[in-house]
């Protein structure tokens, strides 16, 4: 069965371009992101996994350990990370997991057979520090994701939290939020809320950022 939102993140134990992974002692106290990639040597993975290379520090600065994954060997991910720094003008610089055997895909179901059944499906779980699944993306093999995406999911994933808002529509971290419906009352509203509200509807109220 498919892994849902709220479900704890199965440990595995699995090689990779960085030694053995174990799983939910790598991650520790940090959040994570693992990502699957359908195959070595493909023109859309090569630029997926340059990029986020590239964006390691805004990984880094939110306290997020990435983990990529493909369905090939170490000695091949090996190869296949020289042309990936030569091509993408970069040093790769996190784990991409040897799931030759395929238990980690397994695990979190990234292969779809009905879509691609010799590859894993472009998966992503981000997961919380407790381990538990906060998000799931699913791409065809034909179309490479936008981490900046994923960076601003993230963004919106730990603002919402640790405090009782959500983002709207479009939300890029620094823009105003909404408050969660449930709070009603305007002694908690003030407490919570000092930079103020604007109550378009009962159910629609809009605030600057908590943290900013
Ligand atoms: C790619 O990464 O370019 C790719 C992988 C599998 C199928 C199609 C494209």
């Amino acid at each position: 069965m498919s892994l849902r939102l709220g479900d704890i993140a199965p440990d595995f134990t699995q090689e990779s371009t960085e030694g053995p992974i174990h799983f939910h002692e790598y991650l520790g106290n940090s959040w994570g992101v693992l990502f699957s990639h359908p195959k070595d040597f493909t023109p859309v993975c090569t630029t997926e996994l340059g990029e986020v290379a590239k964006l390691k520090s805004e990984f880094d600065k939110r306290d997020v350990k990435v983990i990529g994954l493909s369905v090939d060997p170490t000695d091949s991910h090996a190869e296949w990370i020289k042309d990936i720094n030569e091509t993408q003008n970069t040093q790769m610089n996190f784990p991409v997991i040897a799931d030759a055997d395929r238990k980690v895909s397994s695990l979190y179901d990234m292969v779809h057979p009905n879509a691609e059944d010799t590859m894993t499906v472009r998966s992503v779980f981000v997961i919380k520090p407790d381990k538990t699944v906060a998000l799931t993306l699913t791409y065809p093999a034909s179309t490479g994701r936008n981490f900046d995406e994923i960076l601003r999911v993230i963004d919106s994933l730990q603002l919402t939290a640790k405090y009782n808002v959500a983002t709207p529509v479009n939300w890029k971290d620094g823009e105003d939020v909404v408050i969660a419906p449930a709070i009603q009352d305007e002694a908690e509203l003030k407490q919570k809320f000092p930079k103020g509200y604007r109550k378009i509807k009962p159910y629609l109220r809009m605030t600057p950022q908590p943290n900013k």
